[in-house]
């Protein structure tokens, strides 16, 4: 049940900034702004899925699982790194600039995500018809090693050998761990 809790937690804080899409759209805007906005709008309607799939707010479908972890994967890691360049941070992108001064730290938070997004994709291609125990997790999510310094010991653990439902979690721990460093919202 408790996990129930803290993915529904994790969900409401992601709900945030879907709602509030900065209008910077209806300007003329930057194009590489505007590409990897929709890119992160794509990442948190994925992130949602599953998590709506695995709280069961919304019918499991392993052809959606699917969908859905291969946008994750397709969006993190190196394509992550691609959509932040130089030149393309600070207002009115909600991009702070201190990416540019923290690149290792930016670039190995977009990695680890990256690794996490792809073991829950190689799941999803495997995916049973229904959600199986194993699919499950079975404590608190463990921190499977926030870069950002929270228990260092976890960060080694092989992803491959999560259930998917702990996977999603540290994944949206990923998302948060990044915006809470190098997201400012321009209102
Ligand atoms: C490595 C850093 C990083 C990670 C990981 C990350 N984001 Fe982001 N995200 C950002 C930054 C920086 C912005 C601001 C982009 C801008 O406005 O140019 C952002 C913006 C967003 C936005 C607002 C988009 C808009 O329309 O303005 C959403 C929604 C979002 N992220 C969801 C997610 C979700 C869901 C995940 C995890 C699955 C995630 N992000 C992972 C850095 C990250």
């Amino acid at each position: 049940m408790r996990s129930r809790v803290i993915l529904g937690a994790a969900m409401l804080a992601l709900a945030g900034p879907l709602a509030l899409a900065p209008s910077l759209a209806a300007g003329p805007g930057d194009p590489i702004v505007k590409a990897r906005q929709t890119s992160m709008k794509e990442m948190a309607a994925a992130a949602k899925t599953i998590a709506e799939m695995f709280d069961g707010r919304r019918a499991y479908e392993p052809a959606a699982f699917r969908a859905a972890a291969g946008t994750l994967s397709a969006r993190a890691g190196p394509a992550l790194i691609a959509e932040f360049p130089t030149g393309s941070l600070g207002a009115p992108s909600s991009a702070k600039l201190e990416i540019d001064q923290a690149r290792p730290e930016f670039e190995a938070l977009a990695r680890h995500i990256g690794r996490l997004a792809d073991a829950l994709d190689a799941k999803a291609k495997t995916a049973p018809a229904g959600i199986t125990a194993d699919m499950r997790m079975t404590g608190p999510p463990m921190d499977g090693g926030s870069l950002l310094g929270k228990r260092p010991g976890a960060a080694q653990a092989d992803p491959a050998g999560m259930p998917a439902e702990h996977l999603l979690h540290l994944i949206l721990q990923d998302c948060s761990s990044c915006h809470s460093k190098f997201r400012q919202r321009q209102e």
